[in-house]
């Protein structure tokens, strides 16, 4: 089945330049890009982004580092895109990634771990139209 994804490259991947080389990885693992654009997040966005973990202790963190610098959000497409991406990404904990992923290559701690990736269909298609609206297929 060929589906979606959606993705955002965190702000501490951003600033530390790993953004081309993430992109270059996405796509060399068989994702299409469908949209990408870079942006910024306003700790009110990045609240609502994150809402579901509204209740938990590092929801505060995570608000102020997601809106702390500039993101690249994007949608991909893929067979299997949800699942396959999580794989490709690694572990919420970079320390606990398998060697390879973006995260245990990239992130640095478990709050700022470079990159996002969706772990549903269904709320692929929520937070892609978060960022997006109006595509067509491709
Ligand atoms: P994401 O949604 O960003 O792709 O990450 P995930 O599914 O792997 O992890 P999730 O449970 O959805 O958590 C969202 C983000 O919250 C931060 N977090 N910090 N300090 C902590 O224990 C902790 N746990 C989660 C991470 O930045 C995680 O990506
Ligand atoms: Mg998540």
């Amino acid at each position: 089945m060929t589906n979606r994804t959606f993705t955002m490259i965190k702000p501490d991947a951003f600033s530390k330049g790993h953004t081309g080389a993430i992109i270059d990885k996405i796509i060399q693992s068989g994702f299409r890009l469908v949209a990408m654009k870079l942006t910024k997040l306003s700790p009110e966005k990045a609240g609502e982004f994150y809402a579901v973990h509204k209740a938990r202790p590092f929801y505060g963190e995570l608000v102020e580092f997601m809106s702390s610098g500039t993101i690249v959000a994007a949608i991909l497409e893929k067979e299997n895109a949800v699942a396959d991406f999580r794989k490709l990404i690694g572990a919420t904990d970079p320390a606990k990634a398998d060697a390879g992923t973006i995260r245990k290559l990239y992130a640095a701690s478990v709050g700022e771990n470079a990159i996002h990736g969706s772990d549903s269909d269904e709320n692929a298609e929520i937070e892609g139209s978060f960022f997006f609206s109006g595509l067509e297929k491709y």
